[in-house]
């Protein structure tokens, strides 16, 4: 697949490979398919260890998507697998230990074993907790992946991480556990709110950004058919987008070797951000990546990284989607200072992900506090 052209066929299901060896999985990107879910389903899960012996699978829904908890069980009672669903309270709070053990005391009911799959059915939280309790229980269940939200199809559901929160400390108990198969249906987002898509689309400017400048100019000359949903552009997208990130996975699954950092760009300031707003408070996440991008290209451009012009060009993209690009009001003395509590930072020093050009980021922690404080200055 290439990023400059759209797929053809109105109907074209796209299928992107995770490639981790032993780990490898697909990724199917369709729309308004979900009785061919069953299909890709069995096969994902005869490619795993649990391979013919599956019998069943644990369905873990947000109640945001509970209308499409049906459609999804009948195709995989279809197959021949036996089906029992739960549903948790959407948002972030769900992600959290005291859910972790609601699932565990779920599937110690089921007297669920290793031949048990889990199927994570709705946004980036249901993934990630539902993903946390398949990677624990029993030292590991088959996980599939069923994200309905942009932000989950593009990134969440893709990659490996999942977690729960502590209270004072977002995302910090975690494990590395790919899924079987991620399915991708773009039906889901046919309610999604508008804000919701928003988000989405923040992260998938991000990766024309650090990785490919064709798809960025792609997005550019697609704005008003990707914001009105044409299930074709809206497939290519996230088609791309998850071949981007799965390229920088499969390269370094465990964030070991820096590179996987580079899914980082705009991440230092956004978290920051989110830290002093608090988590779920005034900025949703897609939104203050979005802010981040914008302020982390302009102190790209402060560093003499980034040709003068493109911060602005970048900005002007994430406007068109509707995302905002500063954020009014915030005290820098304290962002600077959640920014250097972030768990990624080395030997005390602040570590950004920042363009060179488009389509192309390095890791550094050259910005001195200065620097910092003038880009934060334009937020
Ligand atoms: N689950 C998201 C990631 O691994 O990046």
């Amino acid at each position: 697949m290439t990023a400059s052209t759209s797929p053809l066929p109105t109907d074209a299901e796209l299928r992107v490979k995770v490639n981790l060896g032993p780990r490898s999985y697909d990724v199917r990107v369709v729309s308004d398919q979900p009785e061919k879910f069953g299909a890709f389903a069995r096969e994902a899960l005869y490619a795993t260890w649990a391979g013919h012996t599956c019998r069943r699978v644990l369905v873990v829904a947000d109640e945001n998507v509970v209308p499409l908890q049906a459609p999804f069980a009948n195709a995989l009672k279809a197959v021949g697998l036996s089906v029992t669903s739960v549903v948790i309270p959407s948002g972030e709070c769900s992600k959290s230990l005291d859910r972790a053990v609601d699932l565990y005391d779920e599937l110690v009911k089921l007297r669920a074993d290793r031949h048990t799959a889990i199927l994570a059915l709705g946004g980036g939280v249901v993934g990630d907790l539902a993903g946390f309790v398949a990677a624990t229980y029993a030292r590991g269940l088959p996980l599939l992946m069923v994200p309905t939200t942009l932000l989950a199809q593009v990134d969440s559901s893709v990659g490996g991480k999942v977690g729960v929160n502590h209270p004072r400390c977002k995302n910090i108990i975690g494990a590395f556990h790919q899924p079987v198969g991620v399915w991708i249906d773009t039906a889901a987002l046919d309610n999604l709110p508008t804000r919701e898509l928003q988000c989405g689309l923040a992260e998938v400017v991000k990766y024309g950004v650090i990785l490919d400048a064709g798809f960025f100019h792609y997005l550019e000359e697609h704005v008003e058919l990707i914001l009105s949903k044409d299930p074709r552009e809206i497939r290519h997208i996230i088609a791309r987008s998850c071949e981007l990130k799965a390229g920088v996975v499969s390269r370094d699954e465990r964030e070991e070797t820096g590179l996987r950092a580079v899914l980082n760009y705009g991440h230092t300031i956004a978290h920051a951000i989110e830290s002093v707003a608090g988590y779920g408070g005034a900025f949703q996440h897609g939104e203050a990546v979005s802010v981040g991008m914008v302020a982390e290209a302009k102190l790209a451009e402060r560093l003499g990284w980034l040709a003068p012009g493109l911060a602005d060009q970048i900005a002007y993209l994430l406007e068109r989607f509707g995302l905002p690009t500063s954020a009014p009001g915030f005290d820098s003395e304290a962002l600077l200072d959640a920014m250097s509590r972030d768990k990624k930072n080395q030997k005390g020093k602040t570590r950004f992900v920042l363009p060179r050009r488009i389509g192309q980021v390095e890791l550094t922690d050259a910005p001195s506090d200065l620097d910092i404080r003038a880009a934060l200055a334009i937020l």
